[in-house]
């Protein structure tokens, strides 16, 4: 495997390739804990792994020196996927001092016991000269955590990001022009959508100060590096950062004995128009890590839900509170749904909706029992204004595709 980014700057990191849920994140590619080595006349690891890797961390370093020859760790973020080992990593390491800015050092002494370490407070333009190489320290708060930062090197005008344009993606190839683009940002997508949607506005003013730096190579703390196709990734987060809308229509819905399917099926073809792209998912055929990626560009969303107990559907519920935590704006929506002798699905999913402040089209669509044939055509008229919305709300395309 090519580990090497610069002369004497390494990825040092751990590959999980098995694991399938991060913290509720589907990651079907499996996910990478990337951690970096900087030698030079003073040695810095950047960033640690999960603690059950944190040996793996310390052979990659041996392989390349001596554990005595680093004498800084940086921590960018003390989220416990690249914190967690760092207790084993600072005992391993008998010269090395912990540079971090002051809401990480708060973090990290709740998580671990600090008492022995060594700690040097950093803050944004601060820089740390290794000799060769200077760290200059830029924080990045809510990207994704309040005391995330980033490490900037000038001389090798190299970022490491942390969290920031991250993928969940297992492979033996370290760099973007070695795997298939289409894939990487793909999981780009995925993990925007589920990790830093929330952090819209911070995200772009974070893409501001980054536009200040000259660069080359972008080294996130997860997945693959950014060094043939750095501007297509910025670019991207400068779209989702604003869940910039695609002329797209997803109809979501969960159903008990197949009403509300039957009325997602009319409203998904209402929705079919020519230049749009509709998208039909039943909720216990998908998955939240999916859903959420699929909404982030959708520039307008049908949601329903038979009832059951006088309310949604579990599962339904489940996705629009995920989604109420993911806070993705700019859509448009429109509720239905099926009911018995009891009321209430379709009115809970539309109260979602309002609080998740997108623009909502109408009343919700309902239907006692079975939808009839008019029950039917209204749910067909509502696909094609949802179709028709989006294509207003998605902004025109220049002859470059973007
Ligand atoms: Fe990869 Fe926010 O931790």
């Amino acid at each position: 495997m090519n580990t090497t980014l610069r002369k004497d700057i390494d990825w040092v990191g751990y590959v999980d390739w098995t694991v399938r849920d991060f913290h509720g994140y589907q990651t079907q590619r499996g996910v990478t804990y990337n951690a970096y080595l900087v030698r030079d006349q003073a040695t810095a690891l950047i960033d640690t792994v999960k603690a059950p890797f944190a040996d793996q961390l310390l052979a990659n370093i041996e392989a390349l020196t001596e554990l005595a020859a680093v004498r800084y760790v940086i921590c960018n973020h003390a989220e416990l996927d690249h914190a967690g080992g760092l207790p084993g990593v600072m005992k391993a390491l008998p010269n090395a001092k912990l540079v971090c800015d002051q809401k990480c050092q708060a973090t990290l002494s709740k998580h671990h016991d600090v008492s022995g370490w060594q700690i040097q407070i950093v803050a944004s333009g601060d820089t740390l000269s290794l000799g060769k190489r200077t760290l200059r320290f830029i924080e990045t708060p809510m990207v994704h955590w309040p005391e995330s930062m980033f490490t900037y090197v000038p001389e090798e005008q190299l970022l490491f990001s942390m969290d920031f344009f991250g993928q969940h993606y297992a492979t033996s190839q370290r760099f973007d022009d070695e795997v298939p683009l289409g894939t990487m940002m793909e999981e780009a997508k995925t993990y925007y959508a589920n990790i830093m949607m929330p952090y819209g506005e911070r995200v772009a003013a974070t893409l501001e100060q980054v536009a200040q730096l000259d660069l080359e190579m972008i080294a996130p703390s997860h997945g693959v590096i950014w060094r043939s196709h750095a501007p297509a990734i910025l670019e991207a987060h400068r779209n989702w950062a604003t869940c910039r809308p695609q002329p797209k229509v997803l109809v979501i819905y969960d159903t008990m004995w197949e009403s509300t399917a039957q009325m997602a099926r009319a409203i998904h073809e209402g929705a079919s128009l020519p230049g749009v792209a509709a998208e039909l998912i039943h909720i216990r055929s998908s998955s939240l890590t999916r859903i959420a990626t699929e909404v982030l560009d959708a520039a307008a969303v049908a949601f329903g839900s038979s009832t059951l107990n006088r309310n949604m559907m579990p599962m339904a519920a489940a996705v629009l509170t995920y989604l109420q935590g993911l806070r993705p704006i700019n859509k448009a929506g429109l509720a239905f749904g099926s009911y018995g002798w009891g009321k209430g699905g379709p009115e809970a999913v539309q109260e979602c909706l309002a609080a998740l402040k997108w623009e909502l089209l109408r009343e919700p669509i309902k239907a006692q029992y079975r939808p009839t044939p008019e029950v039917l055509e209204e749910c067909r008229q509502a696909g094609r204004r949802l179709a028709e919305r989006a294509k207003e709300m998605a902004p025109r395309r220049d002859a470059s595709g973007n």
